[in-house]
């Protein structure tokens, strides 16, 4: 199949982009039928560049402090996004709040991963809480991006154990395992046309989703 029937992705990074490199590995070994147009970073030091740089893939640099404002870099972005040609933006460790603006204008066409079982541990330091919280149960979340933080409906979920002795670090380190899985697991839905957004309501193969799906070892369930 032609490169340009792939689903063209944007991803944004700020920080190493372990998850943009599971997301090119998953397009580079035809495991999902899309491919990175751009990996855009919205700070220099982010070390994801040049793990993409590596990786054969386009970057360019949207840098928050270049510009005056929230509103004038978010039009930056925009500006890159669209010029790139992608029809999906992923959100990978992209630690910069969106105006809900931002949000409608690429509605349905925006992921976010974060690090935690949504609506648990919203925010920052997930794995910090869910230890605080002695959680038994921990995880990952891969969702569509809306107006509120880390409030948008969730797609597919990896529930990971917490065990004895676990640091925020270890935590982290099995958490992101499973990140590499059900990410580009997710895009690969879109890319094949079984997953999509309309209104608040996630449709997956044309069902309405009553709950996130959970990845478990690689096996859908429900
Ligand atoms: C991941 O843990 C993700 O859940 C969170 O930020 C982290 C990014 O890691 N949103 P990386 O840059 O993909 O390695």
């Amino acid at each position: 199949m032609s490169a340009a029937s792939r689903l063209a992705l944007a991803v944004l990074i700020s920080g190493r982009g372990s998850n943009m490199a599971a997301i090119a590995h998953a397009c580079q070994t035809d495991q999902i039928h899309a491919r990175i147009a751009r990996v855009i970073a919205d700070r220099p030091e982010a070390g994801g560049i040049a793990l993409a740089h590596k990786l054969g893939l386009e970057t360019e640099l949207v840098a928050f402090r270049a510009y005056a404002g929230q509103a004038a870099f978010e039009q930056a972005l925009a500006t890159a996004i669209d010029a790139s040609g992608a029809q999906l933006v992923v959100l990978a460790g992209f630690m910069r709040i969106l105006s809900s603006q931002f949000a409608q204008r690429y509605a349905g066409a925006m992921l976010n991963i974060h690090p935690a079982l949504l609506p648990k541990f919203r925010g920052l330091h997930t794995h910090e809480r869910a230890l605080q919280a002695r959680e038994s149960m921990h995880g990952a979340s891969v969702h569509f991006v809306t107006g509120e933080l880390d409030a948008g409906p969730v797609i597919l979920q990896a529930r990971v154990p917490v065990m004895p002795g676990d640091t925020p670090d270890s935590l982290s380190a099995r958490v992101q395992r499973h990140e590499h899985i059900i990410y580009p697991k997710v895009i690969g839905w879109i890319a094949a046309r079984r997953l999509r957004l309309a209104g608040d309501v996630v449709y997956f193969d044309d069902r309405p989703l009553r709950e996130p799906l959970l990845d478990s070892q690689g096996e859908l369930a429900p």
